[in-house]
């Protein structure tokens, strides 16, 4: 069997906005982790980024007619046979040609014909974005089980800013790896929305220090992007991790507990699901200095007074937001874990608690994480140790039937 057989076959659709020069790294980034890329531009599209270049990084040919090779019928056979449809960027038009089942040109077709998972990550002005013909399209094609990503927020053609930017290549990626991976054309949190915290607090003492924790984010970007993946509209409330905006997800900014408490939930009034993977301090200094605390020679040092934090995932499990809000809580502990885990989420009142053992090289900062997920109905859903996906994955398994 020809090796290009036995890959993974990505149709990467590209329509004629300046991100298409974006999709040139998307591709590369497709290749590079052995998919098979047929990329099929638009006309406009080909004004941007021309057809020897998609042709180059991608080995194979291309075209965005469907009168070219009419021996091979591709306007059926490329859809037909591809795994995933990913087009980016996505155009107002095209979305609004995809929506009304438009066949025009080679890329139409070929989305008309696939009957694998569709992925767009739409890139325009925000005007345009939010204007009512373009949401109207974007909820037409997600009733029919195609994933839209929201776009990012930031810079756009020209001197504007906004909404209506093409999510970073590499996070679209991984958009593109999940679903693949998964392999569903249903999105399962199609419709809902799912906020997510991430990250450790930091309980300023001074303009210059802070009292703070080991957490990375890298659980909590793990949940963001496995939702987006699975379709739904993602608030991610990222408290210290300097990591790049995961693919289709509103992100929130914030330093301190207080901030975090104030961000999740203003977030979380209209959320179907809540999880609080943050690591979110418990206590915090009682007083902040303006200027910079000074060592004084001779004197011993000051001690630091302390007061507690508030609890926002006991807050939000109380008085939940919505009837049949799902509410997920983490936690992290050295020894005795289930007792430990158990007794937590009593005492916090969440539906679903994620136990991971911590300690000196475990879980903070690691790519891989190893858990066990306990319900308040009384299951345990042990998680061997891999990829901090598999365990968000697992925990969106848990949500959904929970779902009101
Ligand atoms: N959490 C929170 N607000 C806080 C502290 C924690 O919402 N002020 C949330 C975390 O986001 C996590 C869960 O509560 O989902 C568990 O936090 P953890 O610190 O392990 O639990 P504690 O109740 O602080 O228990 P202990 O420190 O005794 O282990």
């Amino acid at each position: 069997m020809p090796e290009s057989q036995s890959k993974p076959r990505v149709v990467l659709g590209v329509s004629g906005g300046i991100a298409a020069y974006k999709a040139c790294e998307l591709l590369r980034r497709l290749t590079e982790s052995g998919h098979d890329v047929r990329v099929v531009p638009t006309a406009s599209a080909l004004r941007f980024v021309g057809a020897p270049t998609w042709s180059a990084l991608s080995g194979n040919p291309v075209s965005d007619r469907v009168w070219d090779d009419v021996h091979e019928v591709p306007h059926v056979r490329i859809g037909q046979t591809a795994d995933l449809v990913v087009v980016a960027p996505a155009t107002a038009d095209m979305l609004a040609r995809a929506a009304h089942g438009i066949a025009d040109d080679l890329l139409t077709n070929t989305l008309l014909t696939a009957r694998c998972p569709v992925v767009f990550a739409p890139a325009m002005h925000t005007e345009m974005w939010e204007h009512p013909a373009t949401q109207e399209n974007v909820a037409t094609l997600r009733r029919r089980g195609a994933l839209v990503v929201e776009p990012a927020v930031g810079r756009l053609t020209g001197a504007d800013t906004g909404k209506g930017r093409l999510p970073e290549p590499a996070e679209i990626f991984e958009v593109c790896r999940r679903v693949l991976a998964r392999g569903v054309t249903a999105p399962d949190l199609a419709g809902r929305h799912v906020v997510i915290s991430a990250g450790g607090t930091r309980e300023p003492l001074d303009p210059v220090r802070y009292l703070g924790n080991r957490s990375s984010g890298k659980q909590g970007y793990a949940l963001a992007r496995t939702a987006a993946a699975r379709g739904a509209r993602v608030t991610l409330i990222e408290a210290n991790t300097g990591m790049p905006d995961p693919a289709g997800a509103d992100v929130v900014h914030v330093g301190t507990a207080l901030q975090l408490r104030e961000a999740v939930l203003k977030a979380a009034a209209d959320a179907d699901a809540v999880v609080m993977a943050a690591a979110v301090a418990d206590f915090r200094p009682a007083e902040y200095a303006e200027g910079k605390i000074k060592k004084r020679e001779g004197q011993e040092p000051a001690p630091v007074a302390l007061v507690r934090n508030p609890d926002i995932l006991a807050e939000i499990s109380a008085d939940r937001a919505r009837p049949g809000q799902v509410i997920v809580g983490f936690a992290a502990e050295t020894d005795d874990v289930l007792a430990h885990g158990c007794e937590k989420l009593r005492r916090k009142g969440c539906d679903l608690l994620v136990v991971n053992e911590v300690g000196e090289r475990k879980t903070f900062g690691l790519e891989e994480s190893e858990a066990v997920v306990l319900t308040s109905d009384g299951s345990e859903t042990p998680v061997p140790y891999g990829p901090k996906e598999g365990l968000a994955d697992t925990v969106w398994d848990l949500v959904v039937p929970r779902l009101a």
